[in-house]
C-alpha cells in the first residue's frame, strides 16, 4: 500500500494480486541492486510482467545529444559531502550506507501524509530511463541516463492543498555511517533542497532510483534522490528520506551555507558568475585531454522547456 493511513486503498487489492507480486519481486530486486538490466522494463500499473521484462523505455524528455558518460566515471567521481569532500573517498564510505527498507515522510501541506516504503511508492509508478545532462556549481558536467518518475506524479497522489508553495526534501541523517555529519560542523545536517511547486511539478523533474540500466549506487543517491537537469547539481539531493509541501521557502544546505555563492534557484546559466570563478564553460568529464571545454547552456540546454518558468524573474537578482 502507498500511504498508510486508515483510508488509503492498498494497491493489492485495484491491482491483480499476480501482476501486483510480481512488480513488487522486481522493484524489491531493482532496489536491491539484484536486477538484471533487461528485467527492468516498464515497471507499470498497465504492464502485465514478464519473468524478462522488455527494454527499458526511454522517456521523450531525454536529451540525444552524443555521447553518454562512461559509468565508471559518474561512479568513481562522486560530491556526497555527509561522507567525504573528495570524489574518490566519498565513493568509496558511502558504501557503508544501509540502504534496505528506504521509507519516505511526507509532510506539511497535503491530504495524505505518512510514511510511504519506497517499494510501494514504486510499485505504482512506471519507471523510465531518461538520459540527462547533468552540470556541477563547478563547472564540470556529464549525460547520464538515470532510471526514475516524475515527482509530479507523486506530488499528485500526495493531494496537495492550495497553500503548497515549495517542496522541501531532506536526505538522511546518520552520523554513525556518514563520519562528516559527526565531525564536520561546516554545513548544517542534513543535507536539504527545494523546489518551488511550479519547478517541482514540471516534467524534467524526476526522481530516480537507477542509472545505466541498474539500481543507483549508494555514492550516486540510493535509495531515492531528485533529479533537475537545468539547475546545478547541488539542487539535486542524494538519500531522501523526507519531502515536506510547505507555504514558505524553507532554508537549504548550500544556500545557508554561502548564500552569496549558492543562490534557491541555481539555474544553469553561463551569465551569472559564481563569486570565485566563471560559469561561461565547462568540462565535459570523459572527454580527450585536449578537447575544449564546452560552452555552458542557459538551464543546461532546457531553455525551452523551462525559461518560462522565470520569464518575469531577474536572473542576476534570483540565481
Ligand atoms: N546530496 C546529498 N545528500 N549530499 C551531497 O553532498 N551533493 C550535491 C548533490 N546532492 C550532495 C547531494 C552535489 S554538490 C552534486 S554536484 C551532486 O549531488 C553530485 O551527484 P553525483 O555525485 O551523483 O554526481
Amino acid at each position: 500500500m502507498i500511504i498508510k493511513t486508515n483510508k488509503a486503498i492498498p494497491a493489492s487489492e485495484i491491482t491483480d494480486p499476480l501482476v501486483f507480486q510480481q512488480r513488487r519481486n522486481i522493484i524489491k530486486a531493482l532496489l536491491a541492486g539484484t536486477l538484471l538490466p533487461a528485467a527492468i522494463g516498464s515497471v507499470s500499473a498497465n504492464t502485465v510482467p514478464q519473468l524478462r521484462w522488455p527494454a527499458l523505455t526511454k522517456s521523450k524528455h531525454s536529451t540525444d545529444i552524443g555521447l553518454i558518460t562512461p559509468p565508471e566515471l559518474v561512479k568513481n567521481y562522486t560530491n556526497y559531502y555527509e561522507f567525504s569532500f573528495n570524489k574518490q573517498d566519498s565513493t568509496e564510505l558511502a558504501q557503508s550506507l544501509h540502504t534496505d527498507n528506504w521509507t519516505i515522510e511526507i509532510s506539511g501541506e497535503v491530504e495524505k501524509p505518512g510514511h510511504y516504503q519506497l517499494e510501494d511508492i514504486l510499485g505504482r509508478q512506471t519507471l523510465q530511463e531518461y538520459v540527462y545532462r547533468f552540470r556541477c556549481v563547478e563547472a564540470w558536467s556529464m549525460v547520464i541516463p538515470w532510471i526514475g518518475f516524475p515527482l509530479v506524479d507523486l506530488i499528485k497522489r500526495l493531494k496537495p492543498l492550495s497553500k503548497a508553495k515549495f517542496v522541501k526534501f531532506t536526505s538522511i541523517y546518520d552520523p554513525e555511517n556518514m563520519p562528516k555529519q559527526r565531525i564536520n560542523a561546516m554545513l548544517d545536517w542534513p543535507y536539504v533542497e527545494a523546489l518551488r511547486i511550479d519547478e517541482a511539478v514540471h516534467p524534467l523533474t524526476i526522481l530516480a532510483v537507477g542509472m545505466y540500466g541498474d539500481a543507483l549506487p549508494k555514492q550516486n543517491g540510493a535509495a531515492l534522490r531528485l533529479v533537475v537537469p537545468w539547475k546545478y547539481g547541488f539542487k539535486s539531493i542524494k538519500a531522501i528520506v523526507k519531502i515536506e509541501l510547505l507555504n514558505r521557502a524553507p532554508m537549504t544546505t548550500w544556500h545557508a551555507f554561502a548564500p552569496n555563492e549558492y543562490g534557491f534557484y541555481a539555474n544553469v546559466n553561463p551569465s551569472v558568475p559564481h563569486p570565485r570563478w566563471s560559469q561561461f564553460s565547462e568540462r565535459r568529464l570523459g572527454s580527450r585531454f585536449f578537447t575544449p571545454r564546452r560552452q555552458t547552456e542557459l538551464y543546461n540546454g532546457y531553455g525551452e522547456q523551462v525559461a518560462s518558468l522565470y520569464s518575469d524573474m531577474d536572473l542576476r537578482h534570483f540565481y
